[in-house]
């Protein structure tokens, strides 16, 4: 075949009619950003919500895809929901109504769940509520295979019959025992299923070596909230002593760190000072203590208020990600674009998920100079990055290629927007609201040239 015979003919076929965002980097940024409900709590609560014999309502959650995806999953099995936007505080925010007194279904459907892996905690809450659960398996993603064997070997520890065929795990159990389990690994999943499974069994559950995830706390507040008995979670040793009913809640959902630590990195590569709130300082130790590091000046005005205000020079520093509370892996590639303009040498150590450096070669494409080896990343420092088209390949690193185009010459385009708004409410929106010049199109809408926004 000839090159020729190689490139397809309608070469607009190439670009995908996907919106994309535009980004004029180099504008400092100022003002104040409100943080939305944590992603990764509002899902496993509303996994949990299953477990109630009557309405639950969940206060602060965040409009993301993922949420609406959770939402016809558990509708899926027979779950009466109502979303309820704006009855919050936080503009955006919404309030969920879930209604799991009466579940129609066993069998969560595989179209839905293989496009949401945290529909998987659901099998945990099904199975101790219903008896039984059928759970296709999620499959991997971009940054690694997703295995959910301490899951499975956990329910089986307690006494359900679960086995996978046809690539559906199914689970059976007339009731759960309580068991003492220990994880090989502190799998935050693993933790929140095993979790609320205990939550109704019959006895005591030991989870050892448990993930210490702030989501697990909320969780377990939520459960107890519920009538359950659990002691111990933030701890690596969680006890739950199981009941036989949980009734329905009201909850508000704790602010998410990861969005907040966004935040503070768009703040800190634009040499910027804002303030974020509601936050809860304490999740976000190990970053703000890297952002010290590197010379970033982060100050807590008070117990829910962060300031990130511009430092001297920075230099880079050396990060290993580590289950919570060391360096979170959900900010490996925020916290990578930024030391990509740090003076000097950094390395970044991924040892959490086997492939967390997608976002690498979108760096390099803005200039940026790191080399990986294996599950490490070096990157020497730059004097700038210029703007360049990138694509996002997961949720954090599209966030990352935000960041970094924030502080760019000249202007980025920035596709994969997919996955960025699975994680992210109304990014733009809050990038705009600090002063960012930056836009969402729809290619092929005759305003690919869009001029930059007026500085304001
Ligand atoms: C949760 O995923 C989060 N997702 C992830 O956030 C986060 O990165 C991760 O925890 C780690 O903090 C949600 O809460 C919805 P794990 P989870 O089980 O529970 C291995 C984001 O960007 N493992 O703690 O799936 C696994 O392969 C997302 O918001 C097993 O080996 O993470 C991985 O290497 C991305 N066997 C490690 O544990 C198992 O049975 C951590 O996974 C389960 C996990």
């Amino acid at each position: 075949m000839t090159l020729s015979q190689s490139i397809p003919k309608d070469t607009a076929s190439l670009v995908e009619d996907k919106p994309v965002l535009h980004i004029w980097g180099r504008s400092p940024l100022k003002g104040h950003v409100s943080i939305s409900g944590a992603k990764n709590s509002a899902l496993v609560l509303m996994t949990g919500a299953l477990l109630a014999s009557d309405a639950c309502i969940l206060r602060n959650v965040p409009a993301l895809a993922d949420i609406g995806s959770m939402g016809q999953i558990l509708s899926a099995l027979g779950v009466k929901i109502n979303f309820d936007s704006n009855t919050d505080a936080t503009a955006g925010a919404k309030t969920l109504t879930i209604d799991a007194s009466t579940i129609t279904q066993t069998e969560a459907p595989y179209e839905l769940v293989s496009q949401l892996r945290a529909s998987f905690f659901a099998l945990g809450p099904l199975l101790a509520r219903t008896g039984v659960a059928k759970m296709p398996l999620p499959g991997g993603c971009a940054i690694g295979a997703r295995p959910v064997a301490l899951h499975v070997r956990g329910l089986q520890q307690m006494g359900a019959d679960v086995y996978i065929e046809h690539g559906v795990v199914h689970a059976y159990a007339k009731r759960l025992k309580g068991a003492r389990i220990y994880l090989d690994y502190p799998s935050v999943g693993a933790t929140e299923t095993l979790m609320m499974a205990a939550a109704l069994a019959e006895g005591e559950t030991i989870l050892e070596n448990a993930a210490q995830e702030p989501e697990v706390i909320d969780l377990a507040n939520f459960c107890n909230a519920m009538g359950a008995k659990i002691q111990g979670a933030g701890t690596n040793s969680i006890v739950i002593e199981g009941v036989p009913r949980l009734h329905g809640v009201d909850y508000n959902i704790i602010p998410d760190r990861i969005e907040a630590g966004t935040f503070l990195m768009a703040g800190a590569i634009t040499q910027s000072e804002i303030t974020l709130s509601p936050v809860v300082p304490e999740h976000l130790t190990a970053v703000i203590a890297k952002l010290k590091d590197i010379g970033v000046r982060v100050v807590q005005e008070d117990h829910q208020t962060l300031r990130v205000m511009p430092g001297a020079v920075l230099r880079g520093t050396d990060i290993e990600t580590l289950p919570y509370p060391g360096f979170p892996t959900d900010m490996q590639a925020l916290f990578m674009a930024l030391l990509t303009l740090c003076e000097g040498n950094s390395v970044i150590t991924e040892t959490v998920f086997e492939n967390r450096l997608g976002h690498v070669p979108e760096l390099i494409r803005m200039g940026a100079d790191i080399r990986v080896k294996g599950n490490h990343a070096v990157i020497c420092g730059v004097p700038f990055l210029s703007g360049a088209p990138v694509s996002g390949t997961d949720l954090r690193a599209s966030a990352a290629l935000v960041v970094a185009a924030l502080a760019a010459e000249g202007q980025s385009t920035i596709s994969g927007l997919q996955y960025l708004d699975r994680g992210y409410e109304n990014i733009e929106a809050k990038l705009r609201g600090l002063g960012a010049r930056i836009e969402r199109v729809q290619p092929n809408s005759g305003s690919m040239l869009v001029e930059a926004p007026s500085l304001v």
